[in-house]
């Protein structure tokens, strides 16, 4: 009896830390869902993304933002994600694609991550999350870069353009920042 007892606690203790390491976990701050094709197009004009940008996403997934970036709109781009294992399925299709001069995945978290070379941003996590991360914006992004958020507003910032896509029979809202301009 005690065997079993002690065999469900160890395995309810590895079912938590295994989730932990997903959604939820102290830095991960939004599960991988990607963003609609359509949509990741529309984030993109918004911000009006052009070959001299250089074009974050910050919790890349599968790399679909990035790519676009560099495959559609010509920009140089990188991804930063906290997966291990999405970091690989993304840059080998990156790798595929044969887009490495322009597409860079960097695995860790955004929270701590350099993005002093931005010119744009996107985002596609939650409004809970875009509050964590307002520091690390605000900290390196000179004014001028753009931020698109796809659905979850950055509280506290005020949008210089809310653009409404349609999606089948969902509505979503992309919402522009321009930093400089954002009070
Ligand atoms: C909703 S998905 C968006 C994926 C992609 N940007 C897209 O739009 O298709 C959010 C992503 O953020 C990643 N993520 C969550 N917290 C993170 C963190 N602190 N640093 C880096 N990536 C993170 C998740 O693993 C997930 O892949």
């Amino acid at each position: 009896m005690r065997i079993h007892a002690i065999a469900l606690v160890a395995a309810t203790n590895l079912a938590v830390s295994a989730f932990a390491q997903q959604f939820g976990g102290a830095e991960n701050l939004a599960p991988n869902i990607p963003t609609p094709q359509i949509l990741v197009d529309s984030m993109l004009r918004v911000a009006e993304v052009k070959p001299s940008d250089v074009v974050f996403d910050l919790g890349s997934g599968d790399g679909r933002i990035v790519i676009t970036a560099a495959q559609k709109f010509g920009a140089r781009a990188v991804g930063i994600e906290l997966i291990p294992a999405l970091c690989a399925s993304a840059s080998r299709r990156v790798r595929d694609l044969g887009l490495e001069d322009r597409v860079k995945i960097e695995q860790g978290s955004f929270l701590r991550a350099d993005l002093s070379s931005a010119t744009v941003v996107t985002l596609y996590l939650l409004t809970s999350s875009n509050e964590r991360l307002r520091p690390n914006l605000e900290k390196y992004l000179k004014p001028g870069v753009r931020v698109v958020s796809n659905d979850y507003p950055i509280r506290g910032w005020k949008e210089s353009r809310l653009v409404m896509v349609k999606t089948g029979a969902a509505e979503h809202r992309i919402y522009l920042y321009k930093v400089g301009q954002t009070r």
